[in-house]
């Protein structure tokens, strides 16, 4: 029996590679919208950049051997480790603020389940120089139009919005050592897919005392922006907390994003490195696990020997947003197929069928034809089953006066014309690009197909 792909690992064929292109298409002019440019760093980095920087739970994950230099290295469990030091190491060149993105595939030794892989492609957005919430809102609102982009609208997905510096305002102050809260926001990032008790019995472990234990499961919530301020008003931290988070809604507001956007303290994010403003992105319904998550990480960049610079981004699977997109209906992909299929009547017309192909594909359109010089009716067979939109076809009397047969599949209906006016037709037609594929274009004299 044939050998499968790795536990967790994805063959892509076509199909499912045209899903893939779909989803990094619209990625990437949404980014374009937003100013953002692309880049990319090594697959391979030193171990060590993920164990100083990314938090227990993606150490437990990583990919690591030696290699045979004698060098640790692991495969990249995610791009910001990498983002941040490429962005240090030539910081006082580069222009401020610095908004990149990337679609890095990653690697993750996960327990396998709906939407968890050990590999997938994470669309990376982040920008890097500004510490004002304007840069939170700006990265918030390009997270949400990237699935915009594909139809989603305000009932089918939410942003979830937290901030982690109310935590430490909230519970720093009532005790928790400020050195435990890397562990405490682990914890929390899991507790909703965790039983109540579980939680408590890790939070006791960090010694945290019942009443905190009890404070932390009230806070941990969903609410509204106006519940919010009413309720997290207090305390001077907690007060300059609240003011941000209101701006930031503002902007959100202006940026036509607002709709989309929920205060959930529960949100706080499983990476080590966050400071500030957090936020995952769901599918309304909570069928699917986190589409998007991101937030601000103002250490970062001087932990990797850079500047003291503040920084905001988020990564976007493609595992969950692709199940999503599938099961409401919006991964509206083209069938892949060639636009013409050149197809000759005889051997003897072969050579100037390959003379056709080869000016059709000059013009930019794709071509394909049958190597194996079956019958006419054969090559009509498989030109359809291909999916070939138009197709020529060459026989030895036309092809004597210069002319071909030019065939709308999906018309059924053909007509002969001088080989040189159909290339002069395509080739002001081909600027359509893509629309190419659906525009009804017929050309000759249009006689219903035989
Ligand atoms: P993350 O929350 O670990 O963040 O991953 C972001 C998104 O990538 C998740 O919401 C999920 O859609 C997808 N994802 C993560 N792991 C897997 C997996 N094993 N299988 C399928 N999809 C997965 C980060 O990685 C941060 N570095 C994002 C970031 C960029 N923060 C600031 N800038």
């Amino acid at each position: 029996m044939a050998q499968g792909a790795l536990p967790g690992f994805r063959d892509f064929y076509p199909p499912e590679y045209a899903d893939r292109a779909f989803i990094m298409r619209a990625w990437r002019e949404v980014a374009r919208r937003y100013g953002f440019a692309e880049y990319d760093g090594p697959p391979l980095e030193p171990l060590d950049l993920y164990t100083r920087k990314s938090g227990e739970e993606i150490v437990g994950q990583l990919y690591n051997f030696t290699d045979k230099g004698g060098r640790e290295v692991a495969l990249r469990p995610e791009m910001t480790p990498t983002f941040a030091r490429m962005v240090a190491s030539r910081a006082n060149a580069l222009r401020k603020p610095v908004r990149w993105f990337s679609i890095p595939q990653l690697f993750r030794y996960e327990r396998q389940q709906k939407g968890r892989l050990r590999e997938h492609f994470q669309l990376n957005v982040d920008l890097v120089g500004e510490a004002d919430v304007t840069a939170d809102a700006e990265v918030l609102a390009c997270a949400v139009q990237m699935l915009r982009e594909f139809g989603l609208g305000p009932t089918e997905f939410v942003a979830r919005v937290s901030d982690r510096d109310l935590w430490r305002a909230r519970f720093v102050r009532q005790g928790v050592a400020e050195s435990d809260l890397p562990r405490l926001f682990a914890i929390v990032d899991k507790m909703e897919r965790t039983p109540p008790e579980v939680t408590v019995k890790k939070l006791e472990s960090l010694s945290i005392s019942t009443n905190i234990i009890d404070a932390i499961f009230a806070f941990a919530r969903p609410m509204t922006i106006d519940e919010f301020l009413d309720g997290f008003g207090g305390g001077s931290t907690m007060l300059e907390s609240t003011k941000r988070l209101h701006r930031y809604a503002g902007y959100l507001y202006n940026l036509g994003v607002y709709d989309f956007v929920r205060i959930d303290t529960r949100i706080v994010r499983g990476l080590a490195y966050y400071t500030g403003i957090v936020f995952e992105l769901f599918d309304a319904l909570g069928e699917f696990r986190a589409i998007a998550g991101g937030g601000r990480y103002d250490n970062l960049l001087k932990a990797s020997g850079g500047p003291d610079l503040p920084a905001v981004g988020f990564g976007m699977g493609d595992v969950v947003l692709g199940d999503l997109l599938r099961s409401r209906g919006y991964m509206t992909v083209d069938t892949p197929g060639v636009d013409v299929w050149i197809a000759y009547a005889d051997d003897q017309s072969f050579a100037g069928a390959l003379k056709v192909a080869a000016d059709i594909r000059e013009l930019g359109i794709s071509v394909e034809y049958s190597l194996n010089r079956p019958q006419l009716a054969r090559q009509l067979k498989v030109a359809g089953s291909a999916g070939a939109r138009y197709v020529i076809i060459v026989s030895p009397d036309d092809w004597r006066s210069g002319k071909v047969t030019f065939r709308n599949m999906l018309l059924g209906l053909q007509g002969t014309m001088v080989h040189t006016a159909l290339l002069q037709e395509l080739a002001s037609r081909v600027h359509l690009g893509d629309r190419l594929r659906q525009d009804l274009w017929f050309l000759g004299d249009g006689n219903p197909a035989g």
